[in-house]
């Protein structure tokens, strides 16, 4: 059920929420499918809804930065709570940081990992139900499993209605990428999953040195290397429309399948040639890489239902929000 928010909507879905329910609800990433973070119970329902495998941990959203004590034990170390500090500036906002958890929260939650990832979405009706509820909300995105993110509550619909969720409907999500998940207890801080806030953010608020540069193998750039435990969320095959994905560049023109549609980062220039694609789907008129980025899964949604054999895209540069956004293709590319 897709519900407009309202003082009642957002009333009734926190007590959806505080009487172990479910919730999908909006953030400026992309839609949530939230329950009452302390809850085993609730929470494996989140895992069951999406058929999401139960050793790939979820998000916990707090309301602010006051309450990261109920969630997570922050070390007693002056670096650590410094550097947390920090990268707090960020919030609200799409940055997840991975810290060791509260035992409060539910080992569904995190997998049974000793660490939990936390954010506070910058969001009016994230922060509304999550204040409402009085309770941190542990939410993954709001789709299948391997799925593309929704980032419209028609798109949550499309994909887990069949559950009868209860929707609460924010528009289109600006970022349209999902979080930035660092892993802060490191010797440096690490990207584990890149997303909404920008490697180049996070090296102007800490200083390159505190930020681990090493090169990730193409398409795992969020593989934690070190620990497979770890590794659940990032998964390979993921963020997958149902139709072949490649890049445009790894495939000649005249090895093309019959219906390619192509999903392109600006407006093709009058020059380019372009063969006979069945449609053109163009993610920012300018190239603005926020403009591609907030338009990018719905772009693939409307692709993917267009029964084409291809769906050959872009390549992003690499810098800004251009490296989500080619973290997000790749893993698509492998289905
Ligand atoms: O923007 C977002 O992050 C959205 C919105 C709803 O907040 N949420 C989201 O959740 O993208 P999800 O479940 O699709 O992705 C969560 C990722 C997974 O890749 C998971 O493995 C990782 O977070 N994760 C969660 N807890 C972790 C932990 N303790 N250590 C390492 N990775 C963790
Ligand atoms: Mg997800």
């Amino acid at each position: 059920m897709i519900v407009l928010p309202s003082k009642e909507s957002i009333v009734k879905a926190a007590s959806i929420i505080k009487s172990g329910g479910l919730v999908a609800f909006p953030t400026e990433t992309v839609y949530g499918l939230g329950a009452n973070a302390f809850s085993d119970d609730a929470c494996r329902a989140i895992f069951k809804v999406k058929g999401r495998p139960s050793f790939n941990p979820l998000i916990v959203h707090i309301s602010s930065m006051s309450e990261l004590g109920t969630v997570a034990a922050i070390p007693h170390s002056t670096s650590i709570e410094r550097r947390i500090s920090l990268l707090a500036s960020l919030w609200p906002g799409p940055l997840s940081m991975i810290l060791p958890k509260s035992p409060k929260i539910s080992s569904v939650v995190t997998a049974g990992l000793t660490t939990v990832a936390v954010r506070v979405p910058d969001h009016p009706i994230a922060l509304a139900l999550i204040r409402a509820a009085g309770l941190p909300i542990a939410a993954p995105s709001a789709n299948p499993f391997t799925g593309i993110s929704p980032t419209t509550a028609q798109h949550v619909e499309d994909g887990i209605g069949e559950h009868s969720p209860f929707i609460l409907d924010g528009g289109p999500c600006r970022v349209g990428l999902e979080s930035t998940i660092v892993s802060v207890l490191e010797p440096k801080v690490r990207i584990l999953r890149p997303g909404g806030v920008t490697l180049e953010q996070l090296i102007s608020l800490l200083g390159e040195d505190e930020v681990d540069l090493s090169p990730q193998p193409p398409g795992f750039s969020s593989f934690p290397a070190s620990s497979p435990v770890i590794a659940p969320g990032m998964l390979e095959q993921h963020y997958a429309p149902r139709t072949p994905l490649a890049f445009r560049s790894d495939i000649p023109a005249n090895k093309l399948p019959a219906k390619v549609g192509l999903l392109s980062f600006r407006e093709p220039s009058l020059e380019e040639h372009l063969p006979a694609f069945t449609s053109i789907y163009v993610l920012s008129n300018e190239g603005d890489l926020e403009e591609a980025a907030a338009n990018l899964f719905a772009a693939l949604r409307n692709l993917d239902r267009q029964d084409l054999d291809l769906i050959l895209v872009d390549t992003f540069p690499n810098d800004g929000l251009g490296l989500a956004i080619m973290d997000r293709l790749r893993r698509a590319c492998h289905s």
